[in-house]
């Protein structure tokens, strides 16, 4: 048995599998801080008691016998996060997360240092990667900055705590900006620009790669074996990926977590800077994807549902209901956009707010907005993205209908709900896992889920119209927000 280890932004999945089925899953939350604008931080310390509690709460139920049949532990997590460690260990501040937006001015500094920055590291910089946080942290926050020992990506701080070892994968190391995408190593001079000692970097190794056994203490702890080997895992992008077989040519998923992604995968290194499409390596060997990466996905409904007092589930049926007439657009952009806009600054708004719109009406011009991003990410794709195989939606919002209905209307895109859809990272984690340790070979990696319940697109003129003003919208509101 496997167990897959997903640290998202929003919670700590964990999922027991038997070569990659899944038997068992808990969860642990987590919140997110942002104590001044722009900024979004988490503690690592944070993420390692929730991903404790998970590991115990999932081996709670099984039988002596059962636990010890644990052989590995695959890790996913949130990309791009900077977490970072002094010479014993410790962590220095809280990590500051994928969608963190105060690097923006170092990120122009990037650009102008290394104009072909975008085609070598994947795509052109932008706040959220981890290089443009080093580099502000070398002029805001100096003391810390001369402190750093370490720097690990998310997932890898839960490796150094479960093995000890300072290991990453390439799909993580493809997030930081540091990352030569074509040569899959460690980039000098992408270092040397952001304030970055390459001794600071982990050793990185496939996704499938042992990093090290559990520590001896911890497995005692959990009553597992001492021989449970924790393996490397990716960036929950990749291991979303690995889920659902996405990595071969012509294949891809949505995403619909708190961030969302469209993602193709295949077999070459396919920079496409222009459109801040990024082009990052997988976490196997030989193989890339493309992926938009939108910072607000499903996010935006929850924030939504808060502001509004209601459980997400009331408001989608309740916004169901609600005539296309009488939608208004809004502007998803609560912690700026990557993909097109590459615009930390952009925030959110709603427009076209009357005297009688509703609660209602405001959240299906939520799952609106969520939708189209995804036109405006099919459109960045080109033709890479049209006439495409079903897709799988992964994440908590591919529960929804009325959402997946509303991406296929607005995208193009045709999709499915392929089973687990929520548990994917942490299924892809444990498929990665089960390779190592030999339950799975590397043809069941490739293997494509079931498709079922088909969301095919057909979208109204009315819908196609508000998609115009939409981006009408974001072009008029652009001035006032640099
Ligand atoms: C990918 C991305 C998100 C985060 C959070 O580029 O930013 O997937 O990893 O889930």
């Amino acid at each position: 048995m496997e167990i897959g280890l997903d640290l998202g932004t929003s919670s700590v999945i964990g999922l027991l599998c038997e070569a990659g089925l899944p038997r068992a899953e808990a969860r642990r939350p987590l919140t997110t801080a942002s104590p001044t604008p722009y900024a979004s931080e988490q503690h690592p310390e944070d993420w390692w008691q929730a991903a404790r509690a998970v590991l115990a709460e999932l081996v709670s139920g099984l039988p002596e016998g059962r636990r010890k049949a644990i052989t590995s532990i695959g890790l996913s997590g949130q990309m791009h996060g900077a977490v970072l460690l002094d010479s014993a260990g410790a962590v220095l501040r809280p990590a500051m997360l994928w969608n963190d937006g105060r690097a923006h001015a170092e990120c122009a500094v990037l650009r102008a240092a290394l104009p072909g920055i975008g085609t070598l590291a994947g795509v052109p910089p932008l706040p959220g990667f981890t290089a443009p946080k080093l580099l502000w942290l070398s002029s805001h926050e100096p003391r810390t900055h001369a402190r750093i020992a370490h720097i690990l990506l998310p997932k890898d701080y839960l490796g150094f705590r479960l093995h000890g070892g300072l290991v990453t994968d390439p799909s993580d190391a493809a997030g930081t900006l540091w990352f030569d995408q074509a040569g899959r190593g460690w980039s000098g001079a992408l270092c040397a620009a952001s304030a970055t000692d390459p001794a600071w970097l982990p050793t990185v190794q496939d996704g499938s790669a042992p990093a090290g056994r559990i520590l001896p203490e911890l497995a005692d702890e959990l009553g597992l074996s001492r021989k449970v080997q924790i393996i490397t895992g990716g960036g929950d992008a990749a291991t979303g990926a690995v889920a659902v077989g996405a990595t071969e040519d012509g294949t891809g998923l949505i995403s619909l977590g708190t961030s969302a992604q469209l993602l193709l995968a295949g077999t070459a290194y396919r920079p496409n800077p222009d459109a801040f499409v990024h082009a990052f390596a997988h976490t196997l060997p030989e193989r890339w994807y493309q992926m938009a990466a939108m910072l607000n996905g499903a996010r935006p409904l929850a924030w939504f549902a808060g502001i509004a007092g209601s459980e997400i589930g009331t408001l989608l049926r309740e916004a169901a209901e609600v005539p296309e007439t009488r939608v208004p657009l809004f502007l998803p952009y609560l912690t700026g956009e990557r993909s097109p806009h590459g615009d930390p600054h952009i925030r959110g708004g709603f427009f076209g707010l009357e005297d009688s719109t509703t609660r209602a009406a405001m959240m299906r011009a939520v799952v609106e907005a969520v939708a189209f991003c995804f036109a405006d990410a099919v459109e960045s794709f080109g033709p890479a993205a049209r006439g495409l195989a079903p897709l799988p939606a992964l994440g908590g919002g591919a529960q929804s209908d009325l959402l997946l209905r509303a991406v296929a209307d607005a995208s193009g895109l045709t999709l499915f709900r392929p089973e687990g859809a929520t548990s994917g990272p942490s299924l892809g984690a444990a498929k990665l896992a089960a390779l190592a340790a030999g339950t799975l070979g590397r043809s069941d990696l490739a293997r494509r889920p079931e498709t079922c319940e088909l969301f095919s697109p057909s979208p109204s003129t009315a819908m196609q119209e508000r998609l115009g003003s939409w981006r009408a919208l974001y072009r008029a509101v652009k001035p006032l927000v640099q």
